[in-house]
């Protein structure tokens, strides 16, 4: 394989994820494998302002694979939404030699990135990285699996609380547009019900719910609320439910951003180490402007526009099992 790449840079943006150290291990061992330099870029589009662009050697991304967070530092860049600051960018970018980037982040990350790729044609790939699971063109994004393993932990610890003293409680987990967290922690921890942003939430079902619950002798349960529900938070579904009825011994659980922390799990560390490893190999084949996914267990190359713009389909129908299994 003929190899036009001399330097490449790579980088975490957005909220972090467990894998991302993972994915950027295996960018850098890949890259040097095929003789290529590989800059770390820090805190994504702000270090590529900045400047904060350093070499990684193979040991610099040693021990790293099984650690949360990610060592290079995430950024939502606010500069980097402006021309000046892209431009600022570019010319750091080719003073260093660097020739195409790899690019781990979420939705806001790619938008960037096609941004930059349309002005300046330079080669960016993207590598899914979000615990939100939002992003079409791959089964499940880096670092959805160990958030989700993390919220099934703390509910199951919340839901002996819960049916010692014969509470209800409301639960409120990450995923300001997308309920895939919620959903599937709601099966996997039989909540009593699921509300997220893909679907309107009606308080007379809900009441309806907590009431047949009632009825047939359930003395606690777990609402979950996707952060982004048409109803609002945790807090403020707990109060409307407490106007219209008062009876229960209400809590609310917001676990906020524990849920982006942790060692990734084994699924998130393949993932990671495998996708780390085609996108460099998409840089190599010529590939510009895509996010590498894995579908049905094959390497997807999706345009950047298109994993942002087609907005990800969650299976609605779940919620019916969900609520058939936790009556
Ligand atoms: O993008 C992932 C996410 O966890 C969202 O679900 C959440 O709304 C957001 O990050 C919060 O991020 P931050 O507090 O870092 O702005």
């Amino acid at each position: 394989m003929k190899i036009k790449y001399k330097k490449i840079g790579v980088f975490t943006s957005g909220g972090d994820s467990p894998g991302m150290n993972a994915a950027i291990r295996a960018v850098v061992r890949t890259a040097m494998n095929y003789g290529i330099t590989v800059y770390g870029i820090e805190r994504g589009y702000e270090g590529l302002i900045d400047n904060k662009i350093v070499e990684l050697k193979s040991k610099d991304v040693s021990g790293i694979i099984q650690r949360g967070g990610t060592f290079l530092g995430s950024a939502r860049s606010q500069r980097f939404r402006t021309a000046e600051g892209r431009e600022i960018a570019y010319k750091n970018v080719i003073n260093k030699g660097i020739e195409g980037i790899v690019a781990i982040g979420g939705d806001g990350t790619f938008t960037g990135a096609s941004i930059f790729h349309k002005e300046f044609k330079f080669p960016i790939i993207g590598l899914p990285g979000t615990i939100d699971n939002d992003i079409s063109g791959t089964d499940i994004t880096i670092g959805y699996d160990t958030a989700l393993n993390t919220v099934i932990e703390a509910i199951d610890k919340i839901k002996d609380t819960a049916g010692s003293h014969n509470r209800l409680f409301f639960v409120e987990v990450m995923g300001r547009d997308a309920g895939f967290i919620a959903l599937n922690a709601g099966i996997a921890t039989g909540a009593e019900d699921i509300l997220i942003p893909e679907t309107v939430t009606y308080m007379d079902d809900l009441i309806i719910t907590l009431r047949e619950n009632k009825r047939k002798g359930k003395t606690s349960a777990i609402i979950i609320v996707a952060e982004g529900d048409d109803m609002g938070g945790a807090y403020e579904v707990a109060a409307k439910v407490k106007e219209i009825d008062n009876s229960y011994s209400t809590r609310v659980s917001v676990l906020g951003h524990m849920q982006r922390g942790g060692s990734p799990s084994a699924t998130d560390r393949v993932l990671a180490s495998v996708l780390g490893y085609e996108a460099v190999t998409a840089l190599i084949k010529g590939y510009q402007c895509h996010m590498v996914g894995q579908i049905d267990k094959k390497i997807v190359y999706t345009p950047l526009e298109d994993a942002i713009k087609t907005p990800t389909q969650i299976d609605k129908s779940k919620l019916k099992i969900a609520r058939f299994l936790s009556v």
